[in-house]
């Protein structure tokens, strides 16, 4: 017999690519805050509710210093990763003020709107190459992947044409077999930036690593060590989760036709699709942080030194929020949702993946008004629940 009152293990893979996990059911009816079971046995609290996720993740008594004793790791990938630096996202003030300075002025909504001309170009020209070879393709590799690889290496300076080595170095980081491999992985990434980094000190070229690489650490610019760890940060979490988005907002949309047809009907409604597609689609599933004080939550208290994995799917459908959560609304003002996280690590790169997400979904369905899935839904293979969500492969066919 199960006991019903047990924690649920977490996380758990989704059903459908589309949906949180249906073992994540329960969670929904325990807001805002429930009691999870990690891989190691552990327990932790699980925010649920979105008041209390926004404010918890403006509280700077909860920390990201993955090396901090207590930081919960949900898969032993990131175990292993633990006690390894971890630029922006993982160090709290004062470290993260100064290193989120440093990049910031490259972020704005301005950057990513002078950058608009540049990503309609690179998504041209991968639809230009993918109509030329098909149908059908398999959008990921044709589409979904590239444009968001070639618009981070413009906007970095890090050649596109070591994207193969530097994918498959994202792909083991986030989704390696085992734990060894994720820290190959991150050396490896290390090992490439860093000389690309010292290349860049002696002959440099356009782009944010060229730029901080010309700042003396005695002006408030980056050592060797944190460029490069800021380097690994900035390209595999500016291509692999826009990619992401992509992949499965594409399927998202094949599978709600009228939702679709509405939009092509009144393409003004793109801005607010994307932002109710990043709500429900809440790729990145699971923020992790570790109370470094009490923490009082409606009369709970999270103690010193507790695990809280902040669970964005179920967040972003809190019907006290969102009415009628589990349904795509281009109407709905979903601007609050926490997909992107919130408070001082709140995503550095939103401006650009809104821009990303527009331009993409918007072409590819304006200059293939008959697109289709290229096999059946359920056969469409989708990542485990352990990763950033998003669809493996995308046949396609128009
Ligand atoms: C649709 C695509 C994206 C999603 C869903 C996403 C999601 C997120 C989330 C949830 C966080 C907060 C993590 C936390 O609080 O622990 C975050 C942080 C971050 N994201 Fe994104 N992101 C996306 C695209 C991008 C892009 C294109 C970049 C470009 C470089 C980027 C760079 C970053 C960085 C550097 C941080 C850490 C910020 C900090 O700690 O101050 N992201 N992202």
């Amino acid at each position: 017999m199960t006991d019903s009152t047990a924690p649920v293990a977490y996380p758990q893979s989704r059903t459908c690519p589309y949906h949180p996990p249906a073992a994540y059911d329960p969670l929904r009816a325990t807001r805002p805050l429930a009691r999870i079971t990690l891989y190691d046995g552990r327990e932790v609290w699980l925010v649920t509710g979105h008041a209390a996720a926004r404010r918890l993740l403006g509280d700077r008594r909860l920390s990201s210093d993955r090396t901090r004793p207590g930081f919960p790791a949900t898969t032993p990938r990131l175990a292993a990763l633990r006690g390894r630096r971890t630029a922006l996202l993982g160090v709290d003030d004062p470290e993260h003020r100064t290193q989120r300075r440093m990049v910031l002025p490259e972020f704005t909504l301005q950057r990513a709107t002078a950058l608009r001309p540049r990503i309609q170009q690179i998504v041209d020209e991968r639809l230009d190459a993918m109509i030329a070879q098909g149908p059908p393709a398999e959008l990921v590799s044709a589409f979904a992947l590239p444009v968001p690889s070639m618009v981070i290496c413009a906007l970095l300076g890090v050649p596109y044409a070591d994207h193969d080595f530097f994918e498959e170095q994202s792909r083991r980081l986030l989704r390696g077999s085992v734990p060894a491999d994720t820290q190959d992985a991150r050396d490896r990434l290390e090992a490439y930036l860093g000389e690309l980094i010292d290349r860049k000190r002696k002959d440099p070229g356009t782009g944010l690593l060229d730029d901080l690489v010309q700042r003396q650490p005695s002006d408030g610019g980056p050592d060797r060590e944190e460029l490069t760890a800021l380097a690994i940060v900035l390209l595999v979490a500016g291509h692999e989760t826009t990619a992401n988005m992509i992949s499965l907002g594409t399927y998202t949309l094949l599978q709600h036709p009228e939702r679709l047809a509405e939009l092509r009907h009144d393409p003004s409604l793109l801005p607010g699709a994307v932002e109710e597609l990043m709500r429900t689609l809440s790729i990145a599933d699971g923020l992790l942080r570790v109370a470094t004080e009490d923490i009082e939550v409606d009369g709970t208290t999270i103690r010193a030194g507790d695990g809280v994995v902040f669970a964005t799917s179920v967040i972003n459908r809190d019907e006290t929020v969102y009415p009628a959560p589990d349904t795509l609304d281009w109407h709905r003002p979903a601007r609050h949702h926490v997909a992107f996280g919130f408070g001082v690590h709140q995503c550095l790169g939103q401006n650009l993946a809104r821009a990303e997400l527009e331009i993409a979904l918007g072409t590819l369905f304006d200059r293939l008004p008959t697109l289709r899935l290229a096999a059946q839904a359920d056969d469409i293979p989708f990542k485990p629940g352990d990763t950033i969500q998003g669809m493996l492969e995308l046949p396609v066919a128009w």
